[in-house]
């Protein structure tokens, strides 16, 4: 039976995509929800955006995985499996992945935000890994990326506890990169989805490549994809508009064509 879409994409007339969840008072990560987002992450790797929006609108980010699913192991095991699929999709798109996080970003809330590449939240935000209150552990890559931005030990006092984490100390710990008025939300991520749309798209793509590919391994590694990164990146035609426009006009003025 069809049902009304419970994720949207919109694109604004840069290019910039902005995903918003609509499921019901607090956006739960149902299976749905889940499965919707992951068709429109690859509907965007086959028409890339110029920088990428993730939001729950006004209220809710979102409050987790949709606790009514949950059952045994088994269920527990496709839980897991749709929450990596669809969030490694949506941190692999060769674009930025701004969260724009308004309020409760909780559980699955919490790590679909970690996924994105920067978190720009509203004072009235609040994040937390509350799995432990009802004796269970994240499932949907919190474990992995909360460790990875805040560091070992923070991160197991905060999934430990449960307790939830407002918007200051979220910011104070590298959770949240910046924090603005609960009404300048929209503004500032536009504003800095829109910045980056004109910017060096390829460029951009080989330097989130570069970063992410290089934290999995060590730093010889990492040097060694840097390496490649670089010598393809001049390959692009931005690349020679870049340094032509640095050499004849000075930083800052070119204009990129995002090839
Ligand atoms: N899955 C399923 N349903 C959820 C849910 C979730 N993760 N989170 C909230 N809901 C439901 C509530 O049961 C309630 O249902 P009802 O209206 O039928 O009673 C409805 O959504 C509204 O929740 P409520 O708690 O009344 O809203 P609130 O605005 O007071 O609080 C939250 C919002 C997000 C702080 C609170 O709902 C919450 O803590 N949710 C659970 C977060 C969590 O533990 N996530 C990890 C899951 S593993």
């Amino acid at each position: 039976m069809a049902h009304d879409p419970v994720v949207e994409l919109e694109r604004s007339d840069d290019g910039v995509a902005i995903i918003t969840l609509k499921n019901g008072k607090v956006n739960a990560l149902s299976s749905a929800v889940l499965d919707e987002l992951h068709d429109i992450v690859k509907s965007l790797e086959v028409d890339l955006p110029s920088a990428v929006i993730v939001t729950g609108g006004e209220r809710i980010f979102a409050a987790g995985a949709d606790i009514s699913e949950f059952g045994g192991p088994d269920e527990a095991t496709t839980i897991t499996a749709r929450f990596h699929r669809t969030l490694d999709a949506l941190a692999a798109l060769p674009r930025m992945v701004i969260a724009e996080v308004a309020g409760y970003a909780l559980g699955g809330g919490c790590e679909l935000a970690m996924a994105c590449d920067y978190r720009v939240a509203s004072t009235k935000a609040v994040f937390g890994q509350p799995e432990i209150l009802l004796g269970i552990i994240p499932g949907g890559g919190g474990t992995q990326r909360l460790a990875r931005i805040v560091g070992a030990s923070k991160a197991k006092e905060i999934c430990l506890t449960g307790r939830q984490v407002a918007s200051e100390e979220a910011k104070a710990i590298g959770l949240a990169d910046e924090v603005v008025e609960h009404d300048e939300l929209r503004a500032r991520t536009l504003a800095l989805a829109s910045s980056l749309a004109s910017g060096a798209l390829i460029a951009q793509a080989l330097t989130k490549d570069a970063i992410d590919a290089g934290l999995n391994g060590t730093l010889d590694e990492g040097l060694a994809i840097e390496r490649d990164r670089f010598a393809e990146v001049f390959r692009s035609e931005d690349s020679q508009i870049g340094v032509k426009s640095f050499l004849e006009h000075g930083p800052g003025k070119a204009e990129f064509t995002g090839r």
